[in-house]
């Protein structure tokens, strides 16, 4: 059985990992980080009222379990060819964009410390030195369980804010692809030269397809540039 991973619970990290060998994982490509949650009264809480016990529950989910999840899986992100970490974060985390009234006050403090931790992650030499690209992803106002909980008015269905964050990360995955194989053509990497990998991939469509995809461009040259971006589903870089 599939050990279940529950992010505040370094054991199910250790046991997860100890399954690796077993099938054969020695290292991993794209490691999404998607565990959130937010408090019971989400999003009708404030600085006066909000529960501050459950704000510690939040944080160990949303901050500290990102970075459990990011301290076990870095050496086989290391590892391996395309080398990315996405973080599902939130616009709700953007101080910048802050226009309504101070509500939803845990959730929002535990994104904007999630944004900044992706970004020192990324910042960090062991990460940014081995090439290792941060994409931090606000997924749109989804309709899931947290997207309408306290009966709000979710805009996307799931399929909408999914396909598209694929569609990014297969446009972030083949820029990475074409670097590690311009850094590699004549060279050999292990037993499989930068053409093997390219075409070892499998995409939901072909590569020079992939790459026409044009609103990411902006999200990769940010990763080309910066190592990290915040960026929306669609595309469109977010403000911190
Ligand atoms: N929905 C939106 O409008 C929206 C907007 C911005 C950002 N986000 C972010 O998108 C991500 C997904 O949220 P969602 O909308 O799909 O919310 P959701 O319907 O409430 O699902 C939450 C997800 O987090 C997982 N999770 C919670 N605690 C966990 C733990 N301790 N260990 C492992 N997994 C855990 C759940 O796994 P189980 O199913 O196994 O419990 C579930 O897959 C979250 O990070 C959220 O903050 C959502």
């Amino acid at each position: 059985m599939t050990p279940y991973l529950d992010v505040t619970v370094d054991s199910s990290f250790d046991a997860l990992v100890n399954q690796f060998p077993q099938w054969g994982i020695d290292s991993i490509d794209i490691l999404i980080g998607n565990a959130g949650i937010a408090t019971s009264e989400h999003p009708h809480e404030n600085v006066l009222d909000a529960n501050l016990e459950e704000m510690f529950s939040v944080f160990n989910t949303n901050v500290v379990g990102n970075m459990r999840l990011l301290r076990t899986f870095t050496p086989f992100l290391q590892k391996s060819h395309l080398k990315l970490a996405v973080i599902m974060s939130s616009r709700m985390g953007s101080i910048g964009d802050v226009t309504d009234r101070g509500e939803a006050v845990v959730y929002r403090i535990s994104k904007a410390a999630l944004n900044m931790m992706s970004v020192l992650y990324a910042l960090d030499p062991a990460v940014k030195d081995n090439g290792v690209k941060v994409l931090i992803v606000h997924p749109g106002w989804v309709k899931t369980d947290m997207g309408i909980a306290g009966g709000q008015p979710a805009k996307i269905d799931i399929d909408q804010s999914t396909n598209s964050i694929i569609d990014m990360i297969e446009k972030v995955c083949v820029s990475q692809l074409r670097q590690f194989k311009g850094k590699s053509d004549g060279k050999e990497s292990g037993d499989k030269s930068g053409e093997d990998i390219v075409g070892s991939i499998r995409f939901s469509t072909n590569i020079q397809e992939i790459e026409k995809r044009a609103n990411f461009n902006e999200v990769v040259s940010h990763l080309d540039s910066d190592n990290f971006v915040f960026a929306n589903y669609d595309g469109r870089i977010l403000q911190w």
